[in-house]
């Protein structure tokens, strides 16, 4: 099946996404945000220097072959799928990438009948400017059918394969909500604290910040199995401290976005605890206080 990528945004992901696709030589497009710059460069793992070198994104609207990633943060989505909802084919397949929750419940409105895909990833990368990325750290990427749109094979192959080549190793997972909610963990734990305290991931090895790093996962977990899903602790705590050992040389999103004066993702990571704990009748103080901490920075 012939297919062309269409990435949305110039983030560090969607460059990651372009690269992986010129290096499989699989057809792209970018399609930055409005007043956006368009990516340039993208450093590899080696440091290698790639030229992006994307399809031209003007000429030719979005057929059914053209699938869209979608690597915004979760505050960005709506304004683009309200723009994108009436010149993206129905028939179009879309995966939504990003940190936190939220992007499900928004395609559900407004790309009702598009087949619908998550991902999340734990590569590492950066921008070190407007139009260049750095890949920082090799991850993998978990992919499944949004649990609002089930798909169905032989397009989920399809389109693990072509994640596979843009963002991989891929693993599908039939269970994308409950790897979501484990990244939302390494998310809640991890992004806040690096932001508050102005420290690469790894400081949080310290002593000084495990016991708000285990609340954190208790009170994830909690919320969770309140919402049918089910989150082993002591797993979802090795889960947060590997991610930190693994990237400990890194600096969080959400770091780089408060250093950069730029919006965080607080909404729907630490904010999306709060609210559906809120929903649920249960307490969660340390995220709400870490969600009040980096509100008032
Ligand atoms: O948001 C991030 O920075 C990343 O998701 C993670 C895994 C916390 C690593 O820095």
């Amino acid at each position: 099946m012939s297919v062309r990528v269409n990435i949305l945004g110039s983030g560090a992901i969607g460059g990651l996404c372009a690269a992986g696709a010129q290096l499989s030589a699989t057809p792209f497009r970018l399609w930055p945000r409005p007043g956006s710059a368009m990516l340039t460069t993208v450093e590899l793992i080696n440091g290698e220097l790639l030229n992006l070198a994307p399809e031209s994104a003007r000429d030719k609207p979005l057929t059914a072959t053209d699938l869209l990633i979608v690597p915004l943060k979760v505050t960005q989505l709506k304004d683009a799928l309200k723009a994108w909802r009436y010149s993206l084919p129905s028939e179009s397949p879309v995966v939504l990438l990003h940190n936190g929750m939220g992007g499900m419940e928004l395609a559900e409105k407004y790309l009702p009948d598009n087949p619908v895909f998550l991902a999340t990833t734990s590569h590492g990368a950066f921008k070190t400017s407007t139009t260049y990325i750095r890949h920082t750290g090799k991850g993998e990427t978990m992919l499944g059918s949004s649990p609002r749109h089930p798909t169905q094979m032989p397009l989920n192959t399809h389109i693990a394969e072509i994640m596979n080549r843009c963002i991989g190793p891929v693993t599908w997972r039939d269970d994308i909500e409950t790897a979501l909610w484990q990244k939302l963990a390494v998310n809640c734990a991890i992004n806040p604290l690096t932001a508050l305290n102005n420290i690469p991931n790894g400081e949080l090895r310290a002593t000084q910040y495990l016991a708000t790093i285990t609340t954190v996962c208790e009170e994830v977990c909690a919320v969770a199995g309140a919402c049918k899903v089910d989150l082993n602790l002591t797993a979802l705590t090795e889960l947060v401290f590997n991610v930190i050992e693994r990237t400990a040389e890194n600096f969080s999103s959400m770091h780089q976005d408060v250093r950069h004066k730029r919006t965080t993702e607080i909404e729907g990571i630490n904010g999306y605890i709060v609210k559906r704990a809120k929903k649920k009748g249960i307490d969660v103080p340390i995220n709400t206080l870490l969600y009040n901490a980096v509100k008032n920075l």
